[in-house]
């Protein structure tokens, strides 16, 4: 396994690649690899004959109050864990590599990124499509894989790649958790002991709105009701937002009838943590 810091040694692998028809996987990552990360290289190390993983704390997605400078970092690791899950490349940039003296060039989706994620943090999908773009003409994926843990991301990206023609696939990848539900995340280092077991709260809010809706709870708004005075009985625990949405159009849903996805954000003390459930 490689590992390239500079665009001009990444776009001479993927050139000889291309040159040899071979396909390629891309996984866009933060580094502070684990297993959730790791599935993903997994999966595009199946399907594709390449599969480059980028490691990169993209500025332009954090605001200015957010965790840019304390987000956990940890190359040498980071390439142990790629390379045993069947990376064959790693790109790992520096911030001015990516964003030189004079960038000045964003690619904004509208609409579906007003909501959710969005409104409580109004510039990072911005950030992030400006970012996984440069990325797909750097890296000519085949396919890129993203997991279902940031749900909006996803949709956010599969706009972008539909309206601006990406010639790529997207691979969406199931949510990895620790045996105990708390979904895996880079950000759960920053959990103390107490706080760790506090952010239970998520993964376990999420199965009570299934139990509900499952035995019968027909009503959204007594499901998010419930939610929300469950998390409230955690001293740690402070709401973001709790929404139930159409799976498709991230509109508010009405009712169970049509594949919902169950979204929150929770800050536990200072680290906000995201979950969500697909009930489809
Ligand atoms: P990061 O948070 O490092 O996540 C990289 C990829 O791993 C994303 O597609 C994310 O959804 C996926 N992932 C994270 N935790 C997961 C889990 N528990 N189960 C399954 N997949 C998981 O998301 C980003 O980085 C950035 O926004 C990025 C796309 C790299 C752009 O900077």
């Amino acid at each position: 396994m490689k590992i390239v810091t500079t665009v001009s040694e990444l776009v001479d692998i993927i050139n000889d690649w291309q040159k040899n028809n071979q396909t390629i996987g891309l996984v866009a990552t933060m580094g502070y690899l684990h297993e959730g990360h790791q599935s993903l290289i997994k999966k595009s190390a199946e399907e594709n004959d390449r599969t480059v993983v980028s490691i990169f704390v993209n500025p332009t997605q954090f605001a200015p109050n957010e965790d840019l400078t304390s987000y956990p970092r940890d190359l040498e690791n980071d390439c142990r864990l790629a390379e045993n899950s069947g990376a064959s490349l790693i790109f790992a940039p520096s911030a001015e590599e990516m964003y030189p003296n004079g960038f000045n060039s964003y690619v904004e989706v509208v609409g579906i990124t007003d909501l959710l994620e969005g409104k409580s943090r109004p510039t990072h999908f911005r950030g992030v499509t400006t970012v996984v773009s440069k990325l797909f003409h750097l890296t000519c994926p085949t396919r890129a894989y993203f997991g279902q843990k940031d749900a909006q991301q996803v949709a956010v990206i599969s706009q972008m790649v539909c309206d601006l023609n990406f010639p790529v696939q997207i691979v969406v990848c199931p949510i990895v958790r620790e045996a105990d539900g708390l979904a895996k995340s880079s950000r759960n280092t920053y959990l103390s002991k107490k706080e760790r077991q506090a952010a239970l709260v998520l993964s376990q809010t999420l199965s009570l709105a299934e139990e509900l809706i499952k035995t019968g709870e027909w009503r959204v708004a007594a499901v998010i009701q419930k939610m929300t005075d469950f998390i409230n009985n955690e001293p740690l625990a402070q709401i973001d937002y709790i929404e139930i949405v159409d799976a498709k159009t991230l509109n508010m849903a009405e009712s169970f009838t049509q594949p919902v996805l169950i979204l929150l954000a929770v800050k536990i003390n200072q680290t906000r943590l995201i979950d969500n459930l697909l009930l489809v």
